[in-house]
């Protein structure tokens, strides 16, 4: 680890957006909000700033970066070729929560996707993204900002708790309204395949594209040898480090008994990331974080309730499962890892 630097702590405002441009033309690390998680910024053309990402995260060097780009003439320097798949994507659903993954140009580094021949690429939607890509004059390679391994900030303090001493500076744009990661496409062989899903739902992907797979990494932990498509699959995600997350399927009511029970068992011990029914339900006192009446409520409470409960040293966080339509199916993909894949029916 480089000595510790000194991080400028702002809102994302023109004076600081500005500043922030310069360094990342510089070479510097920028952290930025999105309207899904915040990013970890730097020149995606300059390779010395890309390894600085990998540093500062603690991130495996086989985890590709995605390319923030703030208008559509910036893919053609990114990218070989955009069928027409792509293009009916982009129509529809840039700027937004939904990256690309296409065969990249020659010009892209190996450093930013990891040695493949292929690179991701998204166009946020948030105005202090954008209007930082367009100060940078560059597209920006940017993971989630978060110390890899944890839940992705989705408020500025996140990046400071994580990122603090190790970039330059961190802009706060307030929360992501979204608060999970893009869906990730692959459209780079035969078939559309779904990598990681997100706010752009893969209902929405199927009725532009017909049918779109989903990765077998999405739902499952891959198992001892299978390849991963997308790097990211395979690395451990979203859990927070002190507790433990426990994800309980079944009904409000079914999983507000349960706490209830444990709580009689086990006091002050657990707490509980509930949608508004099941939080209504229990009866024990505990620690119950509403997250809201529904899954997108759900979804942008999800991380900053994690690492809350974590840094208030919970033993045992109780999440609740959900029907993996729509937004369902991007929380359970994170909720299933942040839990190790451990499901109890209740
Ligand atoms: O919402 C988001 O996507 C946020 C914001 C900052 O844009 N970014 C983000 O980046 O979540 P990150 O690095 O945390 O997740 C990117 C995912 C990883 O799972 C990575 O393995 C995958 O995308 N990925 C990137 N390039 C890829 C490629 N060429 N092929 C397959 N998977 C790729
Ligand atoms: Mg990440």
């Amino acid at each position: 680890m480089s000595e510790m630097m000194e991080t400028i702590f702002a809102p994302a405002d023109a004076e600081h957006l500005a500043k922030a441009g310069v360094l990342i033309a510089q070479g510097q690390l920028v952290a930025f909000p999105t309207e899904t998680v915040y990013g970890l910024g730097a020149n995606a053309w300059d390779e010395n700033a890309v390894r600085a990402i990998f540093e500062a995260k603690g991130r495996p060097q086989d985890n590709p970066l995605i390319v923030h780009i703030a208008q559509e003439s910036m893919l053609d320097q990114l990218v070989r070729f955009v069928p027409d798949s792509a293009k009916k994507l982009i129509n529809k659903f840039w700027p937004g929560a939904l990256t690309i993954i296409l065969p990249k140009s020659a010009r892209v580094s190996p450093v930013v996707t990891a040695g493949l021949d292929t690179v991701a690429v998204r166009m946020p939607s948030n105005p202090a993204a954008r209007a930082l890509i367009e100060a940078a004059g560059v597209p920006i390679a940017a993971p989630s900002a978060n110390r890899s391994g944890l839940p992705s900030p989705t408020r500025a303090e996140h990046v400071y708790q994580d990122m603090c001493g190790r970039i330059a500076m961190i802009l706060d744009g307030g929360a992501c309204e979204v608060g999970l990661e893009s869906a990730v496409i692959d459209l780079s062989g035969d078939v559309p395949i779904l990598l990681r899903p997100g706010a752009v739902t893969h209902e929405m992907l199927c009725a532009v594209l017909g049918e779109v797979k989903i990765s077998s990494g999405v739902l499952a932990s891959l198992k001892d040898g299978e390849a991963a498509r997308s790097p990211g699959l395979k690395h451990k995600h979203y859990a927070p480090s002190y507790s433990r997350v426990v994800l309980l399927e079944g009904d409000a009511a079914a999983i507000a008994a349960h706490i209830d029970a444990f709580v009689l068992e086990h006091p002050h011990v657990c707490a509980a990331v509930l949608k508004q029914d099941a939080a209504r339900a229990v009866r024990a006192s505990a620690r119950i974080v509403n997250a809201g009446a529904d899954d997108a409520a759900y979804a942008s409470a999800l991380f900053d309730a994690l690492r809350m409960l974590d840094d208030e040293k919970t033993e045992v966080i109780f999440c609740q499962g959900v029907p993996m339509q729509g937004m369902g199916l991007a929380l359970m993909n994170r909720l299933l890892r942040a839990a190790a894949f451990q499901v109890q029916k209740v």
